[in-house]
Parts: C-alpha cells; structure tokens; sequence
C-alpha cells in the first residue's frame, strides 16, 4: 500500500524516530508533523496532550496516513491508549527504553532523562515497576532541553550546563546505563558523550520503533508494494522551518519541509 506512514511529535524531535523509520524502510512514503507551535508537552496536563494529539492523528488521517507512530514519548505515555480506542488504524508508540536497561545494568543503577509528563505517567510508572524491580531508576526531569532544541539552541551554554546539570547526580550514584526518554535528547548524543565516563551506555528507543513498525506494517499487509522506487518523504511544521530543516540538514533521505497549520 503506497499510503504515506504518519508520524508526529510535540516537534522536531520526533524526527530521529522518522530517520529510523526511513533508514529502516527506505521504500515507504512518510509524513511528519512538528507540533512545535505547541512544545513543549511536557509541561501540559495528561487533557491537553490527549486533546493535542488527537488533533495531529486527524491531520494525520486526512494525509492519508496508514499506520500512525508517535514519536513522542510524553504522547505516547499519556495519550496511546486514546487513540488506540478512538481509531482503527494502527498505533505505534514510544517509550523509556528501561527494558534493556534493567537488563543489562552491572550496577543496577540506570539513569532516565525524560521530561515532567513522561516521568509523571500511569504508563511509565506501570513499565518501570514492571521492568526495574530489583534496581534502582534516578529520574530526572530534562527542564528546558526541548526548548532550547526548539530554538535552535543545540550546541549552546546554556544547554551544555544544563545537561551537566541533570547528569551529574546521575554519575555520582554510579548509573551505567542512561535511558534517553524523549524524542529530542539523541540529538544531544555528542554532547553527553562528552560529559559521561565511558563505562556508561547511552540507550534511546528509536531503532526499536522502527523495527516495529516496520512488523506491524508486515503483519497487517501494509508495507508498500513498490521496492523500486525510494519513498517520498515530506515534513510539515506549524513553528519554524528553518529550525526543522537544520536538524535535518546532514540527512541523506531526500525531503520536503514546508509550513502548514494545524
Ligand atoms: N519529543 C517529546 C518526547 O519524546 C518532547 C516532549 C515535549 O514536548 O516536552 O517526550
């Protein structure tokens, strides 16, 4: 089916899950929404990011999506089961990858960087319980990251001092493993691989959402049929273009990115 995968985010945050995807699933046509005029989530209330999130799946279906992907965690942790029962398609969601984490620590110390709404969820805390019984989780609650990645504002002060900030105490409780739960933090990767002793090992959800879609596509029989032609990807933001566009700037993936209001 050569219908486009819908994706969305809070902002352009989102669109290192939509690099995955497109890495994954070069022949499939996607579009991406940049909710950017309303970032950050996390700040909201559990209504305002139902209500925000169903408003971009309707822009979504009216793009003719086939699948959705949320690539959002604070959506996903408090909106997914509402859209889930409000749609028939199918819905794919991120969230702190504390799974693999939990498995993997030697210190059974993992650290989650996530934002307020994500931290705060009945979801995230149901997955936490679940996974990280036997070891200890610190959260910390990312304030201000996303609004300076909204700004444009990667590589400045203020960001580098508050990433050091958050993951100081981190370090000083002896985490080996941190858990980026938020669909901008990969772009502040080289950053903290700056700030962080080796021994800690960086996990994100991307590569996972991708590969699950990519399933779920398979098993409902919605992968495009064209294995020839590369998909046509096109990127819509109702904040700055500019600000989307040069996240995207060193992306191979051929793209659109244009302005639209919803
Ligand atoms: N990318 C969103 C996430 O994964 C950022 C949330 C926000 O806008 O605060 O949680």
């Amino acid at each position: 089916m050569n219908h486009p995968i819908g994706i969305f985010d809070s902002g352009v945050g989102g669109t290192s899950i939509w690099k995955e995807i497109t890495t994954l699933l070069p022949y499939e046509n996607t579009v991406f929404l940049a909710d950017s005029k309303y970032a950050p989530y996390g700040k909201r209330s559990k209504d305002e990011i139902i209500s925000l999130s169903i408003k971009n799946t309707e822009k979504l279906l009216e793009l003719n999506c086939k699948i959705i992907v949320v690539a959002c965690n604070t959506a996903t942790t408090n909106a997914i089961k509402t859209l889930r029962s409000t749609y028939d398609i199918p819905i794919i969601g991120i969230e702190p990858a504390i799974k693999p984490a939990a498995i993997h620590t030697k210190t059974k110390k993992v650290g989650v960087l996530a934002t307020k709404g994500t931290l705060s969820s009945q979801l995230f805390t149901e997955t936490s319980d679940l996974y990280a019984q036997n070891i200890e989780v610190i959260e910390v609650i990312g304030s201000g990251l996303v609004e300076l990645i909204e700004d444009g504002k990667i590589n400045s002060k203020e960001m580098y001092q508050l990433l050091h900030s958050y993951v100081t105490p981190m370090i000083q409780k002896n985490i080996d493993y941190l858990v980026l739960g938020c669909t901008h933090y990969p772009y502040l990767i080289p950053i903290l691989k700056k700030m962080l002793p080796d021994k800690i090992t960086i996990i994100d959800s991307g590569e996972a959402v991708a590969k699950q879609t990519k399933n779920i596509l398979t098993t409902n029989d919605l992968l495009q049929s064209d294995t020839i032609t590369l998909g046509v990807h096109k990127l819509y933001t109702n904040g700055n273009a500019s600000v989307l566009k040069d996240i995207l700037h060193n992306h191979a993936v051929k793209h659109t990115v244009n302005t639209l209001s919803f």
